[in-house]
């Protein structure tokens, strides 16, 4: 960081309560069982035919990974209640650091334990996962399942979800990296904005009859004033005064190769992207110059200098081991690409059945190619979710089903698990509001009575119309407070206080009327 410049963008070194592999230079002793091994899944048994370098990390801190216990203490800080999701991923994700301290025989062989979360909607499965993700600073993404079985759908399409992946994985990389090298890459910047606001002089052309002696003296005053010059002005830099000065400077712009042809192909669609930026790294990028701001072109000179700090092949090849053994896939929606009980097996059935054939082969494990080489999926941890309504998790085809060992349901949440839900979770809805309503200096205050009063109306309307679990609470809430909302500030009210009166009179007219109920709730 640089704390030189007021203006400069900065980058924070993330802190790292999780494990992240490619553990520090001071992990214990090189080759113990305890070391994740920076490098040691690559090359062949990758079966890229590539060599990866060691993905040896600069972390000076290994970070201590969570107990289960700790895991699941972090995830009740966000979710309510579900202690049994909690307890299976918190269990899953502690077997990933556990595998990396045994030996490596052994090691290739404990394959992670997907897990299957099942319950309606609404009851945390999505949140769970996420939090799990932040959690485990881990390579995660999301999909849903049922977008595989859109129209236009191609088998292939299936591994987009470990590109996805990798590509994550890649940048997580590149920022930690990034942060590095930062303190050297702004020194650099520095130096090429005094060359773009000061630059060098030019030898002057030699005069008729001058003699050596005096041109070097004359030389070196020219020198000397220069840097007086460059170092004043450094002073400057530094104290944020030319920010607004004008400077041209050379900046790469990719090209884009013209690939258009092929986007309403639906087979180009997922594709298409790397092949372009495949295509686009081919090409050797050009320059172009631009008049900005002191302040602009830092933004730019940082990028650029950055780019020559960093060693792209060691990013990429920790990246690639990261997202083996520590990415995470969550396949939502999961209950989608079931065909129901009972139906027949025609038409969108059989696509739903092809698309859990196409995850066979990602969930079990298997070579997805990427831009960046080859992704092992072996180790990658997958969490499926779905509500599982209509169709059952025993009417997966039995080899994904095999694929997913540990099931997990979710619980219908109560009028209790939604008091506390608006209250307790530290992005707690109702401490949204407030905060909200504090940027407008407005302090907002909720009596118990009326909170209880909100999860009773909205345990209420899940029951009468449709559950939706707690994510009834959002829309109970934004038509309680919407008056509220709307007149602040310029009501000059200074305290807002919501009483168990507040809400009935808010909320009572439209829960008399079915209809209101149903558009408006
Ligand atoms: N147990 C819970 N504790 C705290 N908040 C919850 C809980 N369950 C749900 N929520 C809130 O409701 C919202 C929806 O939850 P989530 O996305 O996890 O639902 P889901 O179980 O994945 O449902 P779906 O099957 O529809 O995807 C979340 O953003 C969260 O704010
Ligand atoms: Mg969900």
């Amino acid at each position: 960081m640089s704390p030189r410049h007021p203006a400069a963008p900065r980058r924070t070194r993330r802190p790292a309560p999780g494990w992240r592999l490619g553990g520090g230079p001071d992990a214990v002793g090189g080759e113990a069982p305890g070391d994740p091994p920076p490098a040691r899944l690559s090359g062949s048994e990758a079966g890229d035919g590539k060599p990866r370098h060691g993905a040896t990390g600069t972390t000076e801190e290994e970070p201590e990974e969570l107990t289960p216990r700790q895991i699941v203490a972090e995830l009740d800080k966000f979710v309510i209640g579900q202690a049994a999701a909690k307890r299976a991923v918190a269990i899953a994700l502690r077997n990933r650091w556990r595998r990396w301290r045994i030996e490596e025989d052994i090691r290739e062989e404990i394959l992670p334990n997907n897990i299957l979360l099942i319950g309606p909607t609404g009851v945390g499965k999505t949140e769970i996962a996420r939090r799990l993700a932040r959690l485990a600073q881990a390579p995660f993404v999301k999909v849903e399942a049922s977008k595989f079985t859109e129209v236009g759908y191609v088998g292939r399409d299936v591994e987009s979800m470990i590109r996805d992946l990798l590509e994550l994985s890649v940048n997580m990389v590149r920022s930690e990296r990034t942060a590095d090298v930062e303190d050297e890459a702004w020194d650099n910047v520095d130096e090429r904005l005094l060359d773009l606001l000061l630059p060098a002089p030019k030898r002057e052309p030699e005069r008729e009859g001058e003699r050596p002696a005096e041109r070097a003296s004359a030389e070196e005053e020219v020198q000397r004033r220069y840097a007086e010059t460059r170092e004043k002005l450094r002073q400057q830099l530094a104290d944020g005064k030319l920010e607004k000065r004008m400077v041209e400077v050379d900046v790469a712009v990719q090209r884009t190769p013209p690939l258009e042809i092929f986007t309403n192909q639906p087979f180009f669609d997922e594709t298409e992207s790397s092949l372009q930026d495949m295509l686009g790294g081919l090409l050797p990028p050009r320059r172009k110059r631009r008049k900005v701001t002191v302040e602009e072109a830092r933004e730019l000179l940082f990028q650029e200098e950055v780019g020559k700090l960093l060693d792209m092949d060691k990013v990429i090849s920790e990246a690639l081991d990261r997202a083996e053994n520590t990415g995470i896939v969550f396949v939502d929606e999961i209950d989608k690409i079931v065909a129901p009980t009972g139906g027949g097996g025609t038409g969108p059935d059989i696509s739903r059945e092809g698309v859990q054939r196409d995850l066979l082969p990602v969930v079990e494990g298997s070579n997805v190619p990427t831009k960046y080489g080859m992704v092992k999926t072996d180790h990658i941890l997958f969490l499926a979710a779905g509500a599982f309504h209509h169709a059952k998790p025993s009417d997966l085809i039995p080899e994904l089903q095999g694929r997913f060992p540990i099931r997990v349901e979710l619980s219908t949440l109560s009028e209790q698990d939604f008091v506390r839900i608006l209250r307790e979770p530290e992005n707690a809805l109702l401490k949204q509001y407030q905060a909200l309503l504090g940027s407008d200096g407005v302090k907002l205050t909720f009596a118990d009575a009326a909170i209880e009063e909100v999860a009773s109306i909205a345990t209420r309307v899940n029951s009468e119309m449709e559950n939706i679990g707690a994510r009834r609470l959002h829309t109970v809430l934004t038509t309680l407070l919407e008056d509220v909302l709307f007149e602040v500030p310029d009501s000059g009210r200074k305290q807002i206080d919501i009483t168990r009166d507040y809400v009935l009179e808010k909320l009572g007219p439209v829960l008399k009327s079915p209809d209101l109920t149903r558009y408006i709730l």
